[in-house]
């Protein structure tokens, strides 16, 4: 495995270096520097296998922009990871139309082909899962997206044919740099956020302290929370994540 880079450490600043011409071709196409933001990303992404925060930090000097303004743009985006991922990001969409079209089967198969949940990278740091809003291909839903390759009208068989060509390096879309080992999950402390029953502190100006003011917070839970709450029909997709990290928890939920 590549080393892993930190500020100031001479992995990630040769990289710079070497993308530095790079990105001036790039800032130079457009009128606003700041316009460069995201395909300046993408360009980090596709050598880092993510997007660091030393990536996020060069790209803020480059363009003049704020370290939030970086941030809040990066982190918008389900095309750009802010944490190490697995050789393969699997993201499957969980829109309306697919699933209308069968995404809720669908994502409960790859689930259980990868024994990971959403927003889980398997322990071999080969697969990456999540479930993503809309991907614009609603009319050969369901849909995914492979290293941001997209894939339609999927069904479990094309799936397993597909994890079967990754795993045997065949696979028509090649694996994702990968210079830091990605965790298991990309939440964090979950227990200790569902066991207090207080996820986040909040947005400002947003009455209700653990509402994010958007859909999903850091952790995800939020959304997860509303979810449970709101709509049952999405129960049985959730119960496998959250009986898997706080067996009581859907008990709680339930009895609410
Ligand atoms: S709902 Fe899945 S692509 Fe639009």
């Amino acid at each position: 495995m590549a080393k892993a880079t930190r500020p100031g450490d001479s992995g990630f600043d040769a990289l710079l270096e070497r993308l530095r011409p790079e990105c001036d071709r790039i800032i130079a196409q457009y009128e606003h520097k700041r316009s460069a933001l995201l395909p300046i990303m993408h360009l980090f992404q596709e050598h880092e296998g993510f997007v660091s925060p030393e990536a996020m930090a060069a790209a803020a000097r480059m363009l003049d922009l704020t370290p939030a303004e970086v941030e809040s743009t990066v982190s918008f985006y389900t095309l750009l990871y802010r944490k190490p991922v697995g050789r393969y990001m699997l993201q499957v969409c969980r829109g309306l139309s697919c699933v209308l079209n069968g995404a809720d089967e669908f994502m409960a198969h790859c689930r259980t082909r990868l024994g990971i949940g959403h927003l889980e990278t398997t322990d071999d740091g080969t697969f990456s899962y999540e479930e993503v809003e809309c991907l614009a291909a609603c009319d050969r839903a369901p849909c995914m997206q492979v290293n941001l390759e997209f894939f339609y009208d999927l069904t479990p068989e094309r799936f397993d044919q597909m994890l079967d060509q990754m795993r045997n390096g065949v696979f028509e879309v090649p694996p994702l740099a990968q210079t830091r080992r990605p965790e298991r999950t990309w939440l964090e402390s979950p227990q200790a956020e569902i066991a207090t029953g207080r996820r986040t502190r909040g947005a400002e100006r947003v009455p209700d302290p653990d509402d994010p003011g958007g859909i999903g917070d850091r952790s995800g839970l939020i959304m997860l929370d509303r979810i449970l709450a709101r709509d049952q029909a999405f129960r049985g997709r959730t119960r496998e994540r959250l009986v898997r990290e706080d067996p009581q928890a859907l008990e709680r939920v339930v009895e609410d």
